[in-house]
Formats: structure tokens, C-alpha cells, sequence
């Protein structure tokens, strides 16, 4: 298999006495979607958080592209997050921005060009996520899986090799999580881009995963196809994805 574009080695993280790390090793290649899967509050936003550094692990390793991302400085991590994109949990979109300044947003963060090249990148990308033609309504007129395609469409507009899909369909009804789920498989086949996707539902796990990962006491528990997930020895892997939605979840 190629190197891997992402290396975590070791990684540990704390928030004050709740230890939510003790040593997370996972390797993501080029191309592939991989799914992290795990209880709630196990740690999988935080996982996607360091890769970007936006929070920092307290020791280990973590490099993109083979840069050490814990050693990059603002410059850098403004470059790293025009290649790696994150889809926050929620969508995250500016209230008060029409749908067509929450997508340039990024644009002008990473210097796109000009007003008509933002204008036109603005309109590809909204027609990518099928909804042509929104650029002047507000979050506030969309619905929760619209708003979720703006936040993807903004996510796309930069071009990343990497998108990090914070729970793109929790909330939504089975139409909209279809719909995402084509779209995230649409983008890696037809851009080639690599997504890490962390998700409850194990529609979408079974839908768009290569690999999946389980975050579980602390660590990556199980790293592999769902294949091998599904003929794991590992009891908590095989009820949580046979569980649907993790019968052991009682957080959920
Ligand atoms: N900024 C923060 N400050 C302090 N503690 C935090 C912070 N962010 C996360 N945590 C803690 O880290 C742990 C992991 O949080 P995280 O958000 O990664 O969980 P999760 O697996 O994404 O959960 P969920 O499925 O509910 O989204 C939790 O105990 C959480 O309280
Ligand atoms: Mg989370």
C-alpha cells in the first residue's frame, strides 16, 4: 500500500483530569475514505481537531503530508487547512452571511483571486451539492440538510485533498443522509479527494467505507475493512456495528 498521507504516532490528549488519549496510532492513504466510528464523547471530534491543529496533543506525533502538523507555525496551518477542509459538527455556517459570503469565506482566508474567479467558484460549487442558484438566502431560510450542503459546498470550495466530515448526517431524515453520502462518495471519485468521515450511523459506514476505525478505551481499538469489522474478536467492535447504533452507546 502507498505511504500514508496522515500519521498519528502515540498521540496522547488530556483536558485537565479526563484523559481522552493514552497513545492513538491511525494511518490514512491517499484516495480512501475511512470512517472513525465510537461512543459519544469518546474523543472523535477531538481526533479530527488535532489533525488541523486546532487543539494540540499533549505528546506523540501527528504528520500531514509529511510535515510535522504539531510543529507548524500560522502560515503553515493556514496551508495545511487549504489541504485538509473540515465539515464542523453542525455545519458551523455564519448566520448572519448570505449562503455566497459563508462559501467565499474561505476563499478570501486562502487568497482565491479575483471577485468573478470567487463568484464562479462560489456557483461551481453549489452546483456540486446540487443546489444551484441559493447564493443570496440565508442559513436561516435553509433546511438542516441544506444548510449541511452549504457547509460541505464551503468545505469543497478550496479544493482540498483531505475533507474531515464531522457527523455529516446525524440529524437528518434517510433522503438527506442518501444524498450526503452520494455526494461524499461523488467527491472522491470524481475529485479523487480522501475523506475521513466520523460517523454514528452505520448506513453511512457501510455505504462509504474502505476502512473503518474504532475509537475505544482511549486509542484506535480496530483499524480495517468492514470485512474484518464484522469478523473482529473484538466483542464492542462486532455489537456496535451489528448494534446499529452501538447497543453498548448508552451515552447516545
Ligand atoms: N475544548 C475542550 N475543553 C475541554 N474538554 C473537551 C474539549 N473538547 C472536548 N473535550 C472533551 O474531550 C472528550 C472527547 O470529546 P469529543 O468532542 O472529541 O467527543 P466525540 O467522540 O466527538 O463525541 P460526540 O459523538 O458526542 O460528538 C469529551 O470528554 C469532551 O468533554
Ligand atoms: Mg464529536
Amino acid at each position: 500500500m502507498a505511504e500514508p498521507i496522515i500519521r498519528f504516532s502515540g498521540v496522547t490528549k488530556s483536558f485537565g483530569d479526563n484523559s481522552v488519549y493514552e497513545g492513538l496510532d491511525l494511518e490514512i492513504h491517499r484516495g480512501e475514505t475511512l470512517t472513525i466510528i465510537g461512543g459519544s464523547g469518546v474523543g472523535k471530534s477531538v481526533c479530527l481537531k488535532m489533525l488541523i491543529g486546532l487543539m494540540v496533543p499533549d505528546a506523540g506525533t501527528i504528520h500531514a503530508f509529511g510535515q510535522s502538523v504539531t510543529e507548524l507555525g500560522d502560515q503553515g496551518l493556514i496551508s495545511l487547512r487549504s489541504r485538509i477542509a473540515m465539515l464542523f459538527q453542525g455545519a458551523a455556517l455564519f448566520d448572519s452571511m448570505s449562503v455566497e459570503d459563508n462559501i467565499k469565506y474561505p476563499l478570501i482566508e486562502h487568497n482565491w483571486g479575483t471577485p468573478g474567479e470567487m463568484n464562479k467558484r462560489v456557483s461551481e460549487v453549489l452546483e456540486m451539492v446540487d443546489m444551484p442558484g441559493i447564493q443570496k438566502l440565508k442559513p436561516a431560510e435553509l433546511s438542516g440538510g441544506m444548510r449541511k450542503r452549504v457547509g460541505l459546498a464551503r468545505s469543497i470550495a478550496i479544493k482540498p485533498e483531505v475533507i474531515l466530515y464531522d457527523e455529516p448526517t446525524t440529524g437528518l431524515d434517510p433522503v438527506n443522509v442518501r444524498r450526503i453520502n452520494g455526494l461524499i462518495l461523488s467527491l472522491q471519485e470524481r475529485l479523487g479527494v480522501t475523506s475521513i468521515v466520523v460517523t454514528h450511523d452505520m448506513d453511512t459506514v457501510f455505504t462509504i467505507t474502505d476502512r473503518l476505525a474504532l475509537v475505544y478505551e482511549k486509542r484506535i481499538a480496530f483499524a480495517g475493512t468492514p470485512d474484518e469489522a464484522r469478523n473482529h474478536d473484538l466483542m464492542y467492535l462486532r455489537e456496535f456495528i451489528q448494534g446499529g447504533r452501538g447497543t453498548l452507546d448508552i451515552d447516545f
